[in-house]
C-alpha cells in the first residue's frame, strides 16, 4: 500500500498554463503536413490549417506554441517568409533532411494557427545568423500600431493591427546548432539583441526569452545568470524574463537511442531514471538563478523536453519521426508531476514536437491522424493549468533492475479556481499493479471522477488501430465517509482524479 496525504488548505504557487506549453519547428513533417496543408489541399482546412489537428489540439488546451525552431530559429530569414507566397524565397532546409523549404508558412500563418488554436505565440529569433536589426525590424512587423516600414508592409501583406506576441526568445541553443558560442559570448549578444525588442504597445507585453543551458551545463547557467540578470520591470526593457533548459529523455547513448516501439524491461526503467532526472536539473539550476534573482522573477522556460530515440526504420533521419507509447506516457507523467511541483521557479515548459517529430501529441500520415498515448496525457492534466500546486507527499518505494532504481509512482495535485482539487499519478511499474490510499486533512464527504490511460509498456496506436490505447473512464476507486480515496492504481497507467468537495 502507498499512500498519498495532501494538504488541501496549503497552497504553494501558481502552475502557469504555460507549463503545458508545445514546439513547432520548420523540421519533417511538423508544419508541413502535420499543421499546414494549405488552402488548395483535399485534406479539411481552415486557410491552410488542417482541422482535425486544430480541433484535437484546442480539446487538449494547448496554451502556447513555440516557433519557428529550434535548429532552424538560427537560420530563419522572417523576411522570406512573408508577401505573396508564389514569390517566397525557396531555401534549403540544411539542417532537417535537406529538403526544400518554399516559406509557404510564415509569420501571417504562424499567427493564425495560434489564432485558431486559441493560444499565446511564443517567437524565437535568430541570432546565430541573424542581424540586431533583422530581429528588431521583425518585432515592428508584427507589433507595431502606428505608421512605419515594417508595420506598413505587414499592412501591405493584409493584416491591418498589430498580433500579440507574448514571447520572444534570443536565439536557440546557441551553445550548439545556434552558433557554437561561449556563455560570456552569447551574454554580451543577448544584452545587445534584446535591447531591440522594442515594447510598442507599452504594457510590457512581450516576454524575452534568453537561451540558456543545455541539460547540465551549469557553468552557461552562471555565466548568463551573472550577465543578464538585470531585474527593472519589463516596461522599462529589462533584460530578461526568461532563461530557457533544454534536456532531452534518452535510453540510450546519442549513437543508439533505442527503438520508440521495441524495448525491454531495462529500457524502459533507464528511461523513466532520466525522465526523472529534470528534477536534480531544475534544482541545480534553479540554486544558481536563486543566487541571482532569490524573488524568482526570472523564469525557467524549459522550452525544449521529451523523449527522442532512433527514428522509425524506413524514415528520413533527419525528420527526426518517431512513435509513441505508454513509456512515452509515463515521461510525460513524470515530467509534468516534476514541472508543477516546481511551478515557483519553472514558467513554461514546451514538448518537442506538436506533431510527427520526436515525442508528439499528435501524429499523421496524409489525410489520416492519431492521438498518441501523450496526447492523453497532456488532456488529462491541462485541469492543472493555471490551478495552485497543493502540498502533498507521497510514500514511494523503489523498483526496478539492480543498476536503475526509481520510485514506484509519481504524483503532484493541485486545486483550481472552482475549489475542485486534481491527482495526477503514474504507476511506473510496467508489471505490478499499485494499492493506493489517499489522505486529506480535512475529512469530510467529498466526491470523486476520473480517467485513466493504461496498457503494457509498447502499447501505441497505429493508423490501423488508432484506439489501441486512449484515455477511458475511471471509477474503479472506494470513498469513506472521512472523504479519503482507496483505489488500485494499474501496471503502466496514468490517472487523473477530480474530487469535489
Ligand atoms: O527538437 C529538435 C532539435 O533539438 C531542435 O531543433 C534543437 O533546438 C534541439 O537540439
Amino acid at each position: 500500500m502507498a499512500k498519498l496525504v495532501i494538504n488541501e488548505k496549503k497552497k504553494l504557487g501558481k502552475i502557469n498554463e504555460e507549463i503545458y506549453g508545445h514546439f513547432s519547428e520548420h523540421l519533417g513533417r511538423c508544419i508541413y503536413e502535420g499543421l499546414y496543408v494549405g488552402e488548395d489541399s483535399e485534406i479539411p482546412n481552415k486557410n491552410g490549417m488542417r482541422t482535425d489537428v486544430v480541433e484535437a489540439l484546442k480539446d487538449m488546451k494547448i496554451p502556447v506554441l513555440r516557433w519557428p525552431g529550434g535548429c532552424f530559429a538560427d537560420e530563419y530569414h522572417w523576411k522570406d517568409g512573408i508577401g505573396p507566397k508564389e514569390n517566397r524565397k525557396k531555401m534549403i532546409n540544411t539542417h532537417w533532411g535537406g529538403v526544400l523549404e518554399d516559406n509557404s508558412f510564415g509569420t501571417h500563418e504562424f499567427m493564425e494557427l495560434c489564432s485558431q488554436l486559441g493560444c499565446k505565440t511564443y517567437i524565437n529569433g535568430n541570432v546565430g545568423s541573424g542581424t540586431v536589426q533583422e530581429m528588431s525590424e521583425w518585432i515592428e512587423y508584427m507589433t507595431f500600431d502606428g505608421i512605419s516600414p515594417m508595420a506598413d508592409l505587414r499592412r501591405k501583406n493584409g493584416r491591418e493591427k498589430p498580433w500579440k506576441v507574448d514571447y520572444f526568445g534570443v536565439g536557440n541553443e546557441n551553445w550548439g546548432c545556434g552558433g557554437n558560442m561561449t556563455p560570456e559570448y552569447y551574454g554580451d549578444l543577448y544584452r545587445r539583441y534584446q535591447t531591440y525588442i522594442r515594447n510598442y504597445s507599452g504594457d510590457g507585453a512581450i516576454s524575452k526569452i534568453c537561451c540558456g543551458a543545455n541539460s547540465d551545463d551549469y557553468h552557461w547557467t552562471e555565466e548568463l545568470m551573472k550577465k543578464t540578470h538585470d531585474h527593472t520591470p519589463k516596461h522599462l526593457h529589462g533584460f530578461m524574463d526568461g532563461l530557457s533548459l533544454h534536456y532531452y529523455t534518452t535510453p540510450g547513448p546519442w549513437e543508439h537511442k533505442g527503438s520508440a516501439t521495441e524495448f525491454h524491461e531495462g529500457e524502459w526503467f533507464m528511461t523513466l531514471k532520466k525522465a526523472a532526472y529534470l528534477e536534480e536539473l531544475i534544482s541545480k539550476h534553479g540554486a544558481i538563478m536563486d543566487q541571482y534573482d532569490p524573488e524568482k522573477k526570472i523564469g525557467m522556460m524549459v522550452d525544449e523536453w521529451g523523449c527522442w530515440f532512433d527514428v522509425e526504420p524506413g524514415t528520413n533521419p533527419g525528420f527526426l519521426y518517431q512513435q509513441n507509447t505508454m513509456r512515452d506516457a509515463l515521461v510525460a507523467c513524470i515530467s509534468l508531476n516534476i514541472f508543477n511541483k516546481h511551478c515557483d521557479r519553472v514558467k513554461m515548459a514546451n514538448i518537442a514536437q506538436l506533431v510527427n517529430v520526436l515525442q508528439s501529441v499528435i501524429l499523421t500520415e496524409g489525410a489520416k491522424m492519431l492521438l498518441t498515448p501523450t496526447y492523453y496525457v497532456f488532456r488529462m492534466y491541462k485541469h492543472h493549468q493555471n490551478a495552485h500546486l497543493l502540498d502533498s507527499f507521497m510514500e514511494i518505494s523503489e523498483i526496478g533492475t539492480d543498476e536503475c532504481r526509481i520510485p514506484n509512482v509519481s504524483e503532484s495535485v493541485s486545486i483550481d479556481e472552482h475549489g475542485d482539487i486534481h491527482i495526477t499519478l503514474g504507476n511506473l511499474s510496467p508489471t505490478e499493479n499499485q494499492e493506493i490510499e489517499i489522505q486529506f486533512f480535512e475529512s469530510k464527504g467529498r466526491q470523486v471522477t476520473g480517467s485513466i490511460l493504461a496498457g503494457n509498456m509498447t502499447a501505441h496506436n497505429t493508423f490501423d488501430q488508432p484506439d489501441n490505447v486512449k484515455e477511458q473512464d475511471f471509477t474503479a476507486y472506494t470513498l469513506t465517509d472521512q472523504g479519503n480515496i482507496a483505489l488500485t492504481l494499474p501496471a503502466c497507467s496514468v490517472l487523473h482524479l477530480k474530487v469535489t468537495a
